[in-house]
């Protein structure tokens, strides 16, 4: 098998490119024009898979392996050139399904051997791509030291920074299963963390659920004095649906503002799990994003539910 290529590669949200672009130009970095892009990734057994149109250019097919979970990361990857995009696309959604789909405009820079992306993404706004092309056994001193030169020379925050692909902004997960989150039942977690009583731990958070019929119900955590009596944002929640007519969840939203993802404690597992299907989407969000969407059946394997009182 052919050795994949590699590079280095950083990430960033871009609050003004038309600066960023004057800076470029003023680090000795070469105009190479406007290319739109359209990329159609498909679900695939490993890493990841797009296929690439571009205007001006042709068809690529992509196949990469997703990189660290770190703003500047070492990807490999593997570029097909393709002559019957259409045809290929066609093919792949047929057998394996397509995934999501990336519609970007980006203005291409190159500065020695490093790629310069910026980018306006359809539907998440500008960002700043640096790619730093690997020649063949580079120990990677060298595309790291250039990936640094121009971090300082573009001025690119630490809170800038990007770890995920376009692909998962989009989905809205970094991980799991594919679906956009119910708008409506974001907000309501959102605002139901906002009105938590957590005084004690100082850490908010809301739950809403929406039943099969249609039905939104939320709650926050209620803490008191008496530590180990608080009770979870999940367990607010299943009592308004039970108040409201009770039925069963469709989809979960948990929202906490919090630093780290906030996942649903052992104990709301199970109490989800008395209304919840095992493929319900669970998604994990935090004020502005959705961090990760996942499910009961990933959450609570194995469980135990009502059908096994079944005499
Ligand atoms: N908490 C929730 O309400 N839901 C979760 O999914 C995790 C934790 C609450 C319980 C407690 O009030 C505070 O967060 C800190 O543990």
């Amino acid at each position: 098998m052919t050795e994949p290529s590699r590079n280095v590669e950083l990430k960033a949200h871009d609050p003004d490119p038309a600066r960023t672009l004057e800076r470029a130009l003023a680090a000795g970095a070469r105009d190479e024009g406007l290319l739109r892009q359209r990329d159609t990734y498909f679900h695939v057994a490993a890493g990841r898979l797009k296929l690439r149109e571009q205007e001006p250019g042709g068809a690529t097919l992509i196949a990469y392996q997703r990189p660290d979970e770190a703003a500047e990361r070492v990807s490999s990857y593997r570029l097909v050139e393709v002559p019957d995009a259409g045809a290929l696309r066609d093919a792949l959604a047929a057998a394996n399904g397509v995934d999501v789909v990336v519609v970007k405009r980006r203005h291409l820079l190159m500065w020695e051997t490093v790629r310069i992306h910026l980018d306006e993404v359809r539907g998440l706004g500008s960002f700043l791509e640096l790619e730093a092309v690997a020649g063949p056994g580079s120990d990677l001193s060298r595309e790291h030291a250039q990936v640094g030169h121009l971090r300082e020379a573009l001025e690119i925050r630490d809170e800038a920074l990007r770890e995920g692909s376009y692909a998962d902004a989009l989905r809205g997960t970094t991980d799991g299963p594919a679906g956009e989150p119910d708008p409506e039942l974001v907000a309501l977690a959102r605002e139901a963390a906002g009105r938590a009583y957590a005084p004690y731990s100082n850490f908010p958070v809301g739950a809403a659920v929406r039943t099969t019929d249609g039905r939104r119900y939320s709650g926050a955590n209620v803490e008191n004095a008496a530590y180990p009596q608080g009770q979870c944002a999940e367990a607010s929640a299943i009592g308004a649906l039970v108040a409201g007519g009770g039925g069963e969840i469709a989809e979960v939203v948990v929202a906490a503002p919090s630093r780290e993802l906030c996942t649903p404690c052992g104990g709301c597992r199970q109490r989800l799990r008395e209304f919840t299907s095992d493929e319900a989407p669970i998604h994990l969000v935090d004020l502005e994003r959705v961090r990760r969407t996942t499910s009961l059946g990933e959450l609570l394997p194995l469980s135990f539910g009502p059908e096994h009182l079944a005499a």
